[in-house]
């Protein structure tokens, strides 16, 4: 039978936008929230500006005792963020404004269990979550929850070395089963991770792993990434016995690979370092290592250690659903030294594309990936497929109250043109989730400069302003695309 071809969006298509907890809610103490690792990111303006992501890269433990004794003496922007905490009721009602059908975010596990490993929930924590469910109920709004964004309790990397330590299973399965319970009656869609292949880059964040602390970084980050597949795998089975309409999805940050050139090395070079990112959604989605996994593990001088149950886990717990983050590409080269590097582009061998514009903060932009991206998922795994965050932070000017960011616009249409050149080539895409609707603190910079909201958010990277929301012009763009169902990109 072949598909009958489709013109259009599909009907009930998820538009919305995504947040998460760590750069979003603030409320650092109150609610008896626990410490996470999000809060020990500093921000200092006087440090030159290619420095402001160092942290995010390499975080060092004489930068976590600064974060536990200091906090008063530098500037923690994730511990304000925009403050949703106490302003979620007048950015959801913005968001039904602007109609979402989804509002993708996260939940701070330190909201619920503050140093991960306690016997018994916090309610206050379970109590905020409740409220925010309950008001995107109001406006019929689907939430689209992850259950870790880059704020795992600090207390598990400083007592048991994170994700390396095979303990932080069974707390993800506690944590994960408490929210289920509490909030699977509003909740379908869910994933386990964010970005979850990017503990290769930044593995304090995705897994609270101090590089200083690992001998044998490749093998702990890789034996960390195995837990969490444990981990997400027997959770999405727990979510079936309980609520056997749900679906968990995995979520992989998707910087697709293309070779710089027609140079056999570089199209080599390209599919490596494609495996390196799908190798985390090849197992979540097919329940099982892929077959490069052994030679590619021996030439980097991995070796896991497993229990025999973990293989019966992970085919039992295969994921529903797959979405990525979608910003750029990656020009791929066999030889990156010969070549100018990207902003943002973490990847040893990401060199710069002359083909392609580049954003305020040095990230390439390049529309039609994503389109290449979406149907390179499905083809590979012919499951429905969510854009889970796609943006540009830009730095916005306010002028006369207004702010006219056409470029913004000019940004998303483009990407959705190609979003729906992939519906049109056969590739069941459910939903859209814009990244940072609303701005928030970024999380490899901590800047609030970098914005990528529909909604103007007045505090600067300092966190000075009045905190006021203003409506970017943005804003009733994107409010047209929903309303007409993306009739209007063009
Ligand atoms: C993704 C993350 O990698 O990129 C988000 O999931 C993040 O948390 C987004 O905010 C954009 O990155 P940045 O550094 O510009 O905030």
């Amino acid at each position: 039978m072949i598909r009958e071809l489709k013109k259009e969006m599909p009907e009930g298509f998820l538009w919305g936008g995504a947040t998460a907890a760590n750069q979003i809610e603030g409320g650092f103490s109150e609610g008896g929230k626990g410490i996470s690792v999000a809060d020990c990111y500093s921000f200092d303006k006087n440090l030159p500006r290619e420095n402001w992501s160092d942290q995010w890269h390499e975080m060092t433990s004489k930068q976590i005792e600064r974060a536990l004794n200091e906090g008063d003496k530098h500037y923690f922007p994730k511990r304000t963020g925009i403050n949703f905490y106490q302003n979620y009721k007048e950015d959801i009602r913005l968001f039904a404004e602007m109609g979402f059908k989804c509002y993708r975010m996260s939940i701070a596990w330190t909201r619920i269990f503050p140093n991960g490993d306690e016997a018994e929930p916090n309610q206050a924590g379970l109590d905020f979550y409740t409220n925010v469910f309950e008001e995107l109920k109001k406006y019929g709004i689907e939430p689209i929850v992850t259950i870790s964004h880059y704020e795992m309790p600090l207390a598990l990397s400083i007592n048991y070395g994170g994700w390396t330590n095979r303990k932080l299973i069974g707390f993800f399965e506690k944590y994960s089963e408490v929210l289920f319970k509490n909030f699977g009656k509003y909740v379908k869609y869910w994933m386990a991770f964010n970005e979850i292949n990017s503990i290769l880059k930044h593995p304090f964040t995705s897994a609270g792993i101090l590089e200083e602390n690992n001998q044998n970084l490749k093998t702990e980050v890789y034996q960390a990434a195995h837990h969490q597949f444990v981990a997400s795998a027997a959770v999405t089975k727990k979510l079936r016995e309980m609520y056997p309409n749900s679906k968990m999805g995995c979520m992989i940050s998707y910087q697709l690979p293309i070779a710089y050139s027609c140079n056999p090395s570089d199209v080599q070079a390209a599919v490596d370092l494609q495996r390196e990112t799908l190798f985390f959604s090849d197992v979540q989605v097919r329940g099982e290592y892929p077959a490069y996994t052994a030679r590619w593990f021996d030439d980097i001088g991995v070796s896991l250690e497993t229990e025999d149950e973990d293989w019966a886990v992970l085919k039992e717990g295969t994921v529903d659903y797959v979405s990525f983050s979608y910003y750029m590409t990656t020009a791929v080269s066999s030889e990156p030294d010969k070549f100018e590097k990207v902003a943002g582009n973490l990847l040893v061998k990401g060199v710069k594309n002359p083909y392609l514009a580049i954003s305020d903060w040095g990230w390439q932009i390049d529309p039609q990936g994503i389109r290449v991206a979406a149907n390179q998922l499905y083809d590979r795994y012919q499951l429905p497929i969510l854009v889970a965050e796609n943006g540009v932070g830009a730095l916005d000017k306010v002028e006369n109250g207004e702010i006219h960011d056409d470029y913004r616009i000019e940004y998303l249409n483009a990407h959705l043109k190609q979003l729906k050149e992939a519906v049109i080539d056969g590739v069941d895409v459910f939903g859209y989730t814009a990244w940072g609707c609303i701005d928030i603190v970024s999380a490899s910079t901590s800047q609030m400069s970098k914005r990528y909201g529909f909604i103007y958010v007045d505090l600067d990277d300092e966190g000075k302003g009045t905190n006021r929301r203003i409506k970017k012009d943005s804003f009733n763009w994107y409010k047209d695309v929903i309303k007409t169902n993306g009739k209007i990109i063009d």
